[in-house]
């Protein structure tokens, strides 16, 4: 196994595949991802033993992400909310919010202990997470840090995602799920 680098801070925006094959769905913008994919993804050789994650959830995911965070070796410890400044669309309620799961493996205490749980921040285009984000991580989580499903590359930051112009390709073990196109299944 070759050595790569180790990440002290992990960023993930999956391509969740729940409630999102409809006429306004995610599918339409982006390739999806099974839970089972998302779950299985090396993220335990990518971080130190002392580590932390911010893993965007959708309120349809919520659940779903907490196993995700466990999966990966992280134990929930909080949510922080993204209060948008109007309703879009939703399944069942209209979604107004969503959410970054914040866990913790090892000892890996916060930096900054100010923190609050929720902001209220604008939307962007379809799915792009508030700018924000990078400098709430920045003041809680100890870099290195790697952005997972990236779309462009923020200073400071290693990225990986197949819209990035030049992901961070010696990912070892994430290459491979870079071709993994599930586009257009059932
Ligand atoms: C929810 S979006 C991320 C949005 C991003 N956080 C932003 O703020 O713009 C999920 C991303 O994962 C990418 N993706 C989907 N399947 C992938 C795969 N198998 N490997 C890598 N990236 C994938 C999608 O193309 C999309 O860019």
């Amino acid at each position: 196994m070759p050595q790569h680098k180790k990440y002290k801070t992990i960023l993930a925006d999956p391509p969740w595949d729940v409630q999102q094959r409809g006429n306004y769905g995610a599918v339409h913008h982006y390739d999806l991802m099974s839970l089972d994919k998302i779950k299985a993804l090396p993220i335990k050789e990518l971080v130190e033993d002392n580590a932390h994650c911010w893993l965007w959830v959708t309120n349809g995911t919520l659940r779903l992400g907490f196993e995700v965070l466990e999966a990966w070796g992280f134990t929930p410890r909080s949510v922080f909310t993204w209060v948008k400044p109007r309703y879009t669309l939703g399944v069942y309620l209209r979604n107004a919010t969503e959410h970054m799961l914040f866990g913790t493996r090892g000892k890996a205490p916060v930096r900054f202990n100010g923190q609050g749980t929720w902001g209220f921040f604008p939307l962007q285009e379809h799915s792009h997470k508030p700018e924000e984000q990078f400098a709430i991580i920045e003041r809680v989580s100890p870099g290195p840090y790697l952005e997972l499903f990236a779309r462009r590359k923020q200073p400071g930051w290693d990225v990986w995602g197949n819209e990035v112009r030049h992901p961070w390709l010696s990912c070892a073990g994430l290459t491979g799920h870079q071709k993994d196109n599930e586009r257009g299944r059932p």
